[in-house]
């Protein structure tokens, strides 16, 4: 593993002090960490470190906060320009007042892990980070809370899975859904036989994403410490305007809708279906189109993913839509029985074949909570999201993002080799292309149909797709191998 130097602890006391001072002047008092952290250990709250908190991150900060065994001791970001980012600074007056300190500030993931202040390591950062921080942390003795997807590709979810098992550790997924009552409620519906034998499970992210603006050469932040937000990333130039978020369309780092809102509704459908493991065969069409800009990954896109006695239909589209079954960003179910649709993380409404209610379910619930109830239980089966879950869920996004980034110009007729199903999802969506005046199909990729082991989670003979799997990790930033 590392080990610290004097240079970079010394590098991060300075940014602390000056991202306190900051905070002391324009937002929430200076904190006091070394008083606080006493305080912390004489009233045995379980400690917390929020890693990158920009965006989710700052619900991980206030959800923690809010909890009452619960205490954020550190908040780390290799941007030392975010604790004074408007919408941060509200958050962490939250944090101060609910807590009665405000949580130290280190740059470096590295700094947090070596604490002893720190029981628990819950990351928000971009998903290209998501392995690594989460089997460092888990090497330190942490428990980890880690957003979702899980993982970048395939391989390095399986390996946070093997690395929680041997470390004996506590890890959740952030899809959060998984511990709202209202779908608990509709999936154990669904899990009775409530539609009857369940053997279509649709998931819809139909959401729309603007152009993100031309492609453009631009340097980093100067409060960013590049090289750590590459992390296991190849060192190349920003080429895109907004820094923050937009790495979501890239695939050095993001895995586009289907591994960011996208995520949430394959795993649900996933569950739907009651599938402990991945599929035999994936195949995807898709394409960035209706703008030009940076962004690299699709913004409309259609996965089919073949259970053998069921199939998994995913639709991502970034245009304006209608819906399906007043469906945008959810789920549908399909049974011999009837058919449940699910629009949000915590509702969904069971119909007879024809249409006619037949329950409805409803109820929130508090996912970083469950999360905590599991770290001080310490048994895994009390995790509503344990890390298989979110494994197996985010793979199925990169398996999909496997077929299409291997996939060809369309040619009429190319969705031939889609089931009934998935060829039934491809008219919508070029109905729904048209729609948006996007006529030419020939910018959608088709990809190849993929056989898949989900025992070994590889494909079956195509050396080219099990290269996509893993990625080629930057030095200083390798999944560790034990
Ligand atoms: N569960 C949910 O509903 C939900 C919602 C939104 C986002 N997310 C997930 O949260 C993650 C973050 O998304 P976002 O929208 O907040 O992105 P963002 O780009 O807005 O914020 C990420 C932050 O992480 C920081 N960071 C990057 N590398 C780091 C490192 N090595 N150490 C410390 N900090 C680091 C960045 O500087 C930035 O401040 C993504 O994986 C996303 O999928 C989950």
């Amino acid at each position: 593993m590392w080990l610290g130097n004097r240079r970079e602890f010394v590098r991060d006391a300075i940014v602390f002090a000056s991202a306190a001072a900051v905070l002391g002047r324009d937002g929430p008092a200076r904190a006091q960490p070394s008083a606080a952290l006493r305080k912390v250990g004489a009233n045995d709250r379980i400690r917390v470190a929020v890693v990158g908190f920009h965006g989710q991150g700052r619900a991980h900060l206030s959800g923690y906060a809010a909890l009452p065994d619960t205490i954020v001791t550190v908040m780390c970001d290799c941007d030392r320009a975010v604790p004074t980012m408007e919408p941060v600074k509200k958050t962490l007056a939250e944090v101060e007042s609910r807590q009665g300190f405000l949580p130290e500030f280190v740059q470096d993931i590295r700094r947090v892990l070596e604490r002893k202040d720190v029981d628990v390591v819950s990351i928000a950062t971009p998903n290209h980070w998501h392995a690594l921080a989460a089997i460092w942390a888990i090497q330190a003795g942490k428990d980890v809370y880690v957003e979702k997807p899980v993982s970048h590709n395939v391989w390095e979810g399986r390996r946070i899975v093997d690395f929680a098992r041997k470390y004996n550790r506590i890890v959740q997924t952030g899809t959060q859904s998984r511990s709202m009552a209202g779908m608990r409620e509709t999936l154990a519906f669904l899990h009775s036989g409530g539609i009857g034998q369940v053997t279509l499970a649709r998931g819809l992210c139909y959401k729309p994403r603007p152009s993100i603006g031309p492609q453009v050469t631009t340097e980093p932040p100067s409060t960013v410490d590049y090289d750590l937000w590459l992390g296991p990333a190849p060192k190349k130039p920003v080429t895109r305007r907004r820094f923050h978020y937009d790495w979501h369309w890239f695939w050095d780092y993001g895995n586009g809708d289907l591994g960011n809102q996208g995520i949430h509704e394959m795993d649900k459908a996933r569950w739907g279906l009651g599938k402990n493991a991945l599929c035999q065969a994936v195949i995807s069409i898709g394409g960035r189109v209706g703008y030009e800009d940076a962004g690299e990954t699709a913004n409309t896109q259609i996965c089919v993913f073949d259970y053998g006695d069921s199939q998994l239909i995913f639709e991502v589209r970034g245009l304006p839509t209608r819906d399906l079954l007043g469906c945008r960003i959810g789920n549908i179910w399909y049974g011999d029985k009837g058919y449940v649709v699910s629009t949000n993380y915590n509702s969904g409404a069971a119909f007879t074949p024809d249409g006619q209610l037949i329950r409805k379910f409803q109820g929130t619930g508090n996912h970083f909570a469950n999360f905590i109830q599991a770290v001080k239980s310490r048994k895994v089966s009390d995790l509503t999201a344990d890390i298989e879950e979110g494994h197996l869920s985010s793979a199925l996004c990169h398996l999909g993002n496997i077929s299409y980034r291997l996939g060809r110009p369309y040619t009429p007729g190319a969705e031939k080799e889609l089931s009934k199903e998935g060829q039934e999802a491809f008219s919508r969506m070029v109905e729904h292309l048209r729609e948006n005046k996007v006529t030419h199909l020939e910018l959608l990729r088709v990809g190849p149909l993929l056989k898949f082991d989900p025992k070994a989670e590889r494909f079956i003979g195509n050396p080219e797709a099990n290269a996509l799997l893993t990625r080629e990790y930057r030095k200083g930033y390798e999944i560790p191998s034990s």
